[in-house]
């Protein structure tokens, strides 16, 4: 993976809310890449910026009172901040899909199923209605849709919420993405759906060779499907690393405050403990690291220090001060 060319790089990514209560910092300084074919985690409590990192990644902040003030958003080379609105069209969709928090959002309640995914599939390609039907009756037999020539004909209301959100990933993938965005695909859904749909998520990546970004709260399903994995915390990435070596050996105290809050099946119940506190008001930081107020090693210099993200050991980011000595910054 190491040497292959990545298919996004996020750099030093600013997205801010210009709101009369002052100016909200929903994404302060990310920066990280997706290989093609990789799916790459986004983790964090509520409000640390996973959602607007995305939409700023597919040019959907709402502006006014939204602005992307600084960084730079590489996709296969070109930086996607450069495009203009109708470029924008273009790769949404077809480049880059996305399926959103909330499926309701992206399926209009008044058309059928059939006449949203056909007039997506026909903005993108150059088929035929026919064909694009055709297609339309694919997808949904690929997401596990039953007798789904039929299915087609009813509308967003007459489906279940796995189905819907089934749906939702058979229209995202409608045009063969090369880069799909999913925000919080299961949350709403019970285990056994949530199972069923990111099984679908690895079949459908193995037969597109298409990257993932996986947004989520929750760390059972980072560890089931993703590659490597930012924290996020108050709009900054805590940590970046490989799946595997942010469960074995996370570094960054707020990492390991979310690994400790989630529940665990051993013989003597261990008790959960969750991370004191809550997140800072992203209108007024703190002074210093925004995770001090609750961080268990909290040093003197933490409360005026900002810290920046180091590379503390090979592939593995933390933005921390208790690794900074020594370590060699990669951003400001
Ligand atoms: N239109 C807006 N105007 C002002 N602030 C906004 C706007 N949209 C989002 N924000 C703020 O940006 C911050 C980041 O929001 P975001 O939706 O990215 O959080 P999230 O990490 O996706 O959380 P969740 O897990 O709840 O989905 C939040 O504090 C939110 O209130
Ligand atoms: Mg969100």
């Amino acid at each position: 993976m190491k040497s292959v060319k990545p298919l996004l790089e996020v750099k030093n990514l600013h997205t801010h809310f210009f709101t009369k209560a002052g100016v909200v910092r929903a994404v302060d300084g990310v920066s990280f890449d997706v290989k093609p074919g990789e799916t790459i985690g986004i983790v964090g409590e509520s409000g640390s910026g996973k959602s607007i990192t995305a939409m700023s990644i597919l040019g959907l902040i709402p502006s006014p009172p939204g602005k992307i003030v600084d960084g730079e958003i590489n996709f296969k080379g070109d930086n996607l901040l450069k495009k203009t609105e109708k470029q924008m069209r273009q790769i949404r969709g077809k480049e880059i899909a996305m399926v959103f928090q909330d499926p309701m959002t992206s399926l209009n309640p008044v058309f059928t199923v059939e006449k949203q995914m056909v007039e997506t599939i026909l903005a993108h390609e150059k088929v035929t209605k026919k064909q694009a039907q055709q297609r339309a009756v694919e997808l949904l037999n690929m997401v596990g849709i039953p007798d789904p020539k039929k299915r087609l004909k009813n509308y967003p209301h007459e489906f279940s919420g796995g189905m819907r959100q089934r749906v939702m990933i058979a229209m995202a993938l409608s045009c063969n993405p090369s880069l799909l965005i999913a925000d919080e695909p299961t949350t709403a859904l019970d285990v056994t759906i949530q199972a069923q749909i990111l099984e679908l998520f690895k079949k459908m990546q193995k037969e597109l060779d298409m990257a993932i970004i996986m947004i989520t709260h929750d760390l059972g399903v980072v560890s089931e499907v993703c590659d490597r994995v930012m924290v996020m915390y108050a709009g900054k990435p805590a940590e970046f690393t490989q799946t595997k070596k942010l469960f074995d050996n996370g570094r960054h105290p707020y990492t390991t405050g979310l690994m400790n809050s989630i529940p665990k099946i051993t013989p003597n119940k261990e008790k959960l403990q969750p991370i004191k506190g809550l997140p800072p008001d992203l209108r007024s930081l703190p002074q210093g690291c925004s995770f001090a107020p609750r961080c268990n090693h909290v040093m003197a210099s933490c409360l005026t220090n900002d810290p920046t993200l180091s590379e503390v050991d090979d592939n593995h980011f933390v933005r921390c001060l208790l690794y900074e000595q020594s370590k060699k910054a990669v951003t400001t």
